[in-house]
């Protein structure tokens, strides 16, 4: 809030996007370790993470889909200057550094007495339980697993809701009633709980119809046929071969949603029958499906639900320039490019 405050102040034009994703990584940060990594607090790229990430995109995403390359292109990779091979070192560092210092109190009892408990704790408590079905790498690959899965997809869902948004003003404004209506019923007005939110079926449906047009992953969700093979719509695939569906497709299929699918419009979430809403349900899947889906879908609704009422109660966006489309780049990740916005407080009601 202070940061956004700041460049309504200076009235310069942002890359909302950019922020968006500090707070994800700065949230799964302290899930995970109990501290956040500071993107947020210092208002920039600590260790030049997020810049590294964002060029191993495009290797990593090859990688899944020619995944015999993989040994070779990483050895070279990691070489070449520009690799973002400096932004790994420093969140390895990070999470080595933090896992030593929990490490270092681990066989205390979990409380949650003093706050959450990170999730690291209790990863460390898995493994003196069972070290040899939980050994100490799985600790760090765990760790490291939420930071590389809770953050990009997180601040790339959260901008999906912010442009829609930006974009719908009739959409606010209803949300801002919703909001309102339940922030004088409750105890701490400056901040919804989780479970206040949750109880607001607009919120809901917004974030829903967002996640919809814009889900996080743009590769379809491969599976490998089990042993007899299998019939999927009448064609027959052997066992082993490799099936998968990719949401982008699944998302705008008209048969699910209708012929105005490609629209957003969070109202059809609230006034679909039940078999309608059965159908749109099964055609939705921005978090996977299945024994493999998200792991982290509640943790990744909990930012959501808390952080969109809070922004849309104290600010206006304003495009940089509403007629340009949204541009996206597709790397596993659909993360967009040009989210620019203006940030503007609103004044007390
Ligand atoms: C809006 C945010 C998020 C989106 C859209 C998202 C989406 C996905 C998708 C599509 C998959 C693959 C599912 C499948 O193949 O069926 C996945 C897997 C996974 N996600 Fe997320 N995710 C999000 C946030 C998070 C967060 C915050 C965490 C960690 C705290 C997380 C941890 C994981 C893990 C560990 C898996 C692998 C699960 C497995 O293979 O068993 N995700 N996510």
């Amino acid at each position: 809030m202070q940061r956004l405050d700041e460049s309504s102040d200076t009235g310069v034009v942002v890359n909302l996007g950019d922020w968006l994703q500090k707070y994800a990584f700065d949230v799964i940060g302290n899930i995970t370790f109990g501290k956040r990594f500071g993107f947020l607090d210092h208002g920039e790229d600590i260790g030049g993470l997020i810049q590294a990430l964002e060029k191993r995109r495009v290797f990593t995403s090859l990688s899944g889909v020619y995944p015999f390359l993989h040994g070779l292109t990483f050895r070279v990779m990691s070489r070449l200057p520009g690799s973002g091979a400096a932004g790994f070192a420093y969140l390895s560092e990070f999470g080595q550094a933090e896992l030593a210092r929990h490490k270092a109190k681990a066989g205390l009892s979990l409380q949650a007495d003093d706050g959450p408990i990170p999730q690291v704790d209790r990863f460390l408590n898995g493994h003196s339980e069972k070290p040899e079905s939980f050994p100490m790498h799985a600790v760090l690959a765990h760790s490291m697993g939420n930071i590389f899965a809770g953050s990009d997809t997180t601040g790339i869902s959260l901008t999906a809701i912010v442009n829609n948004l930006c974009r719908n003003p009739e959409t606010v404004e209803k949300l801002r009633a919703e909001i309102e209506g339940h922030v004088s019923n409750t105890r701490s007005p400056e901040a919804l709980t989780f479970k206040e939110a949750q109880s607001m079926p607009y919120l809901n449906a917004v974030i829903k119809e967002s996640l919809r047009l814009h889900p996080a992953t743009g590769l379809p969700l491969f599976r490998k046929v089990p042993a007899g093979g299998a019939s999927i719509i009448g064609q027959y695939f052997p066992e082993g071969a490799t099936v998968g569906i990719n949401t982008w497709v699944a998302h705008y299929n008209e048969d699910a949603f209708g012929p105005d699918a490609p629209i957003f419009r969070p109202e059809r979430w609230l006034e679909a029958d039940s078999r309608q809403l059965s159908l749109m349900e099964q055609y939705n899947f921005p978090f996977g499906l299945g024994a493999r889906n998200c792991l982290g879908k509640n943790i990744s609704m909990l930012e959501m639900s808390k952080v969109i009422p809070q922004l849309i109660r104290n600010f206006d966006f304003q495009l940089e320039d509403p007629t340009q489309p949204l541009q996206c780049e597709n790397f596993w990740f659909v993360k967009q490019t040009n989210f620019r916005c203006q940030v503007i407080r609103r004044k007390a009601p």
